[in-house]
């Protein structure tokens, strides 16, 4: 079966956040149970400045986009460790930027632009290599408009008479919504700019685009397949989302644990495994206090967060819960985090008010990610909402026990240490229902609690966390059967 992975990021080419985790590692995993994989990507300058060696293809075209016609270059690179193609969608006139969607003065007005010219020459680039593809697997709005010209047959490509598509959700709060004048930027006739279809409040819609001319939808989360459903996380798309009823599955990432293993992982100070974690994350933890300045105290719990600054990930909760526990409790923080430069500003403030209990970076390091996971005890992530999420799993992985909110992959991948959990051996974390400061105030007075008192119940409900399988195996298989029956026509189930 040959997948052509369409996507707006990818490690180790270009990231911002899970996605790019996941368009890596899935390809990879699908390879490895049979597929063959083809990934296509913007050139971006972030691509470009990656390190990974690009070559370029003979393949260049030029796409007719409401009046202008734009050329393209078609470059080409592999993932690493395997045989999945990177195919490379250069023109920097869009791409050449610092960022992938903003830049100091915000989103670049011309997204839709850039994104309609990305998904017309994917189509036009799958013509030009002669692949036969099966599934064309579209990620997010960035990748919206691909199945739509396959649903129309868009330009009368001959691959796309065989084809079938499948548009997976990473995050429904992102949808890709412009101005309706930008309608001929997608080459698709008007007809289409309706209720049903692209118009969405008199906009035009990109995410809408994918969930409804796609064969199927998933997204990365069995609870986030509910909650999308529902008006709130449905975010306005709840009832398009809801009528396309059977054909929308979730299906939780996997871990890349070549990457996010802590028996191999070399950023640590020490490595350690399930047998010997109390020693190896004891002097992860020192080295982690040294690394961010804070007081070498071994046995005050120390609560890890690496995230996103928006507001889908709690800091709203956050700071405020700090601002107190900073003042008051022998707790210590470590933080990373890039964004929104308010929140920036506020964990500034203190950090150097308690340089002694919270140490605070804003930057993007894969390094401290990983430093963070190893030498904290605990791993808060009160999300206001989930579709997945990868730290969590990391998290457990790593002997770093999560702290989260019940919602979307946090409520399916994170086992509360209830009474009934803890007597069946299943507890890996803990849990707050409550979207609000006493909620999250009660999930850290509950797990400090078991910390400093009841270490046995600790020791149990690390080492579940550690023994779970979150790798891409199960992942894969479960795309391989939504790409089986895609392929038959049939009905999830059927
Ligand atoms: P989201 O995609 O919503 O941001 P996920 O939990 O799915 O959330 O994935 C976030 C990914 O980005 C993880 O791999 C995480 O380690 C990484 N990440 C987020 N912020 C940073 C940062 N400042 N430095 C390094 N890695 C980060
Ligand atoms: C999005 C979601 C996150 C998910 C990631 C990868 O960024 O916010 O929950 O893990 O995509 O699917």
């Amino acid at each position: 079966m040959h997948i052509a992975t369409i996507s707006s990021e990818m490690v180790p080419f270009a990231k911002t956040g899970g996605l790019a985790d996941v368009c890596g590692a899935l390809p990879a995993a699908l390879e490895q149970i049979g597929c063959k994989c083809s990934c296509f990507l913007p050139a971006y300058r972030q691509v470009m400045r990656s390190g990974m060696r690009i070559e370029s293809t003979d393949i260049t075209f030029t796409v007719y986009l409401a009046g202008n016609h734009v050329a393209c270059r078609l470059l080409k690179s592999h993932y690493p460790g395997s045989n999945v193609d990177v195919y490379l969608i250069d023109q920097p006139r869009y791409f050449d930027r610092d960022g992938l969607y903003a830049g100091p003065q915000g989103e670049y007005k011309d997204n839709c632009e850039r994104f309609s010219f990305f998904c017309r020459s994917v189509v036009e680039a799958i013509d030009r290599l002669n692949l036969d593809i099966d599934i064309v697997h579209c990620h997010d709005w960035q990748a919206g408009l691909v199945p739509a010209y396959v649903r129309t047959r868009f330009g009368h490509y001959p691959w796309m008479q065989r084809a079938k598509t499948i548009m997976t959700i990473h995050n429904l709060a992102y949808q890709g919504r412009f101005w309706h004048l930008d309608m001929p930027l997608t080459g698709l006739d008007w007809r289409y700019f309706n209720h049903q279809q692209m118009e969405f409040h008199g906009d035009l819609n990109l995410m809408k685009t994918g969930i409804v001319f796609a064969d199927n939808v998933s997204t990365v989360s069995p609870t986030y397949a509910k909650e999308i459903t529902e008006p709130g996380l449905g975010c306005g798309l709840e009832d398009i989302l809801k009528g396309r009823g059977e054909h929308l599955v979730g299906i939780v990432n996997g871990v890349d644990y070549q990457k996010w293993d802590p028996q191999i992982d070399s950023h640590l100070s020490q490595c350690y495994s399930a047998a010997d974690w109390e020693t190896g994350k004891a002097a992860c933890k020192k080295a982690l206090q040294a690394e961010l300045g804070m007081t070498l105290a071994p046995d005050a719990p120390l609560i890890g967060i690496v995230s996103r600054l928006a507001d889908q990930k709690g800091w709203d909760l956050i700071i405020p819960v700090l601002e107190r526990w900073v003042a008051n409790r022998d707790v210590q923080w470590a933080v990373l985090g890039t964004g929104d430069p308010r929140y920036e500003e506020q964990l500034q403030a203190l950090a150097s008010q308690r340089p002694d209990k919270l140490g605070a970076r804003f930057e993007f390091s894969e390094t401290l990610a990983h430093q963070i996971e190893a030498g904290s005890d605990m791993f808060l992530m009160p999300s206001r909402y989930e579709p997945c999420g990868l730290n969590q799993l990391y998290s457990l992985k790593y002997g770093c026990v999560p702290l989260v909110h019940t919602t979307g992959g946090l409520a399916d991948t994170v086992l509360d240490s209830s009474e009934e959990n803890v007597s069946k051996s299943v507890a890996n974390g803990f849990h707050f229902n409550d979207y609000s400061q006493d909620g999250l105030e009660s999930v850290l007075n509950r797990a400090i609690d078991t910390y400093s008192f009841n270490r046995d119940r600790w020791r149990q409900i690390v080492i579940n966390g550690m023994q779970a399988d979150w790798s891409w195996k199960h992942s894969a298989s479960e795309y391989m059967k939504l790409f089986r029956y895609t392929m038959d026509g049939q009905l999830r189930g059927a």
